[in-house]
C-alpha cells in the first residue's frame, strides 16, 4: 500500500525539496505552511500522488490538533511524519519582540511536540514509522543573539534523541537532522544573511537528500557538511562559556 508522509514548511527551503524526495519515492503527501496558494501550486505540480494540502498557522495554539484531526477525518494514515517548519530571528533577546518569539517557541517546539504525539500513536498502533524533527547546528551550544532560537533547536535535538531511545528495539524510529546554514528563505526571515555564520551555506537540496537518507535508514542524530560536524564536536569539548562566545562571533557582521 501507498505510504503517506506529513510534511511541515513545505511551501519553501527544505520542506520543498522534502516534497520532491517523497513524491520521487513515490509516497502520497499531507503539506502544511501558512501559504495555501503556494500549497496549491505544489499540489497542482505533483499530479502522479495524492496530495493533501492544510493551511495552517503551526504556532497558534491547538493548530498542530485541527491539522492531526483533519487527516483522521479523511482516513489518513501517517506512516512518516516531517516537521520542518521552524524560523529563527537575530538580536538581542530584550530588543527583540517577545510576541513574534513566543510564536517562534510555539512554532519550533510545541507544534513539533504536539504533532509528533499525536502521529506516534498510530505508528505504534501499526507497529512501523519514521519521523525525521528538523533541528538545527544551533542545538550543539547556547547562542547569543539568537538565544531563544538556539535554545528552541536544543529542546528538538534532546527531545528527539531521547524518544528514539524510548522507542528503541520498536520498528518506529525518530531522526534528528542539524543542518547548518542552508540557502533557503531562512535566513531573510531571521535577517543572519549578512552574518559569518551565512558566509558558508550549504544547498538546501544537498541537505535535504541527506537527512532523507539518515531518516530512511532510522540514523538518530544526523549533521550535514564537515565543518558543521567539526564545529558541533568542538562544541561538545568546549566549555559552555567559550562555546557561547564562539556562536556570538560567528552571529557578527561578515
Ligand atoms: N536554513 C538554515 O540555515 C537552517 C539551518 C538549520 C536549521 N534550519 C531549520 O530548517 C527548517 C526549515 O527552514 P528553512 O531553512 O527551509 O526555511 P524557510 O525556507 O523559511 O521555510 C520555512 C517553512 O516553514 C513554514 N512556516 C513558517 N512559519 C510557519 C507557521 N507559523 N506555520 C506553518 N508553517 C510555517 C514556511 O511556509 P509558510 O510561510 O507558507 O507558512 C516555510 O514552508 C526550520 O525548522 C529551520 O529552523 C534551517
Amino acid at each position: 500500500m501507498t505510504k503517506t508522509a506529513l510534511i511541515t514548511g513545505a511551501t519553501s527551503g527544505l520542506g520543498y525539496d522534502f516534497v520532491q524526495l517523497f513524491a520521487k519515492d513515490g509516497y502520497n503527501l499531507v503539506l502544511v505552511a501558512r501559504n495555501s496558494q503556494r500549497l496549491q501550486e505544489i499540489k497542482k505540480s505533483l499530479p502522479k500522488i495524492e496530495v493533501t494540502v492544510i493551511a495552517k498557522d503551526l504556532s497558534v495554539p491547538g493548530a498542530a490538533k485541527e491539522v492531526f484531526e483533519e487527516t483522521e477525518r479523511k482516513g489518513i494514515a501517517i506512516d512518516v511524519l516531517v516537521n520542518n517548519a521552524g524560523f529563527g530571528l537575530m538580536g538581542k533577546f530584550d530588543e527583540l519582540d517577545i510576541q513574534k518569539q513566543m510564536n517562534m517557541i510555539s512554532l519550533n517546539i510545541a507544534a513539533l511536540t504536539e504533532l509528533t504525539h499525536y502521529a506516534l500513536s498510530g505508528m505504534k498502533l501499526r507497529e512501523s514509522g519514521r519521523i525525521l524533527n528538523v533541528a538545527s547546528t544551533a542545538a550543539f551550544q547556547p547562542g547569543p543573539l539568537m538565544a531563544v532560537y538556539y535554545a528552541s533547536k536544543a529542546f528538538v535535538l534532546s527531545f528527539s534523541e531521547a524518544l528514539s531511545e524510548e522507542l528503541a528495539g520498536s520498528r518506529v524510529t525518530v531522526t534528528a537532522l542539524c543542518p547548518g546554514a542552508t540557502s533557503t528563505n531562512f535566513g531573510a526571515v531571521a535577517n543572519v544573511e549578512g552574518t559569518k555564520m551565512f558566509s558558508r551555506a550549504m544547498a538546501s537540496d544537498d541537505v535535504a537528500k541527506k537527512g532523507y537518507a539518515a531518516l530512511m535508514k532510522g540514523k538518530r542524530v544526523i549533521v550535514t557538511g564537515g565543518l558543521n560536524k567539526a564545529g558541533a564536536i568542538g562544541a561538545k569539548f568546549m566549555p559552555r562559556s567559550m562555546a557561547a562566545k564562539v556562536a556570538k562571533y560567528v552571529a557578527g557582521e561578515k
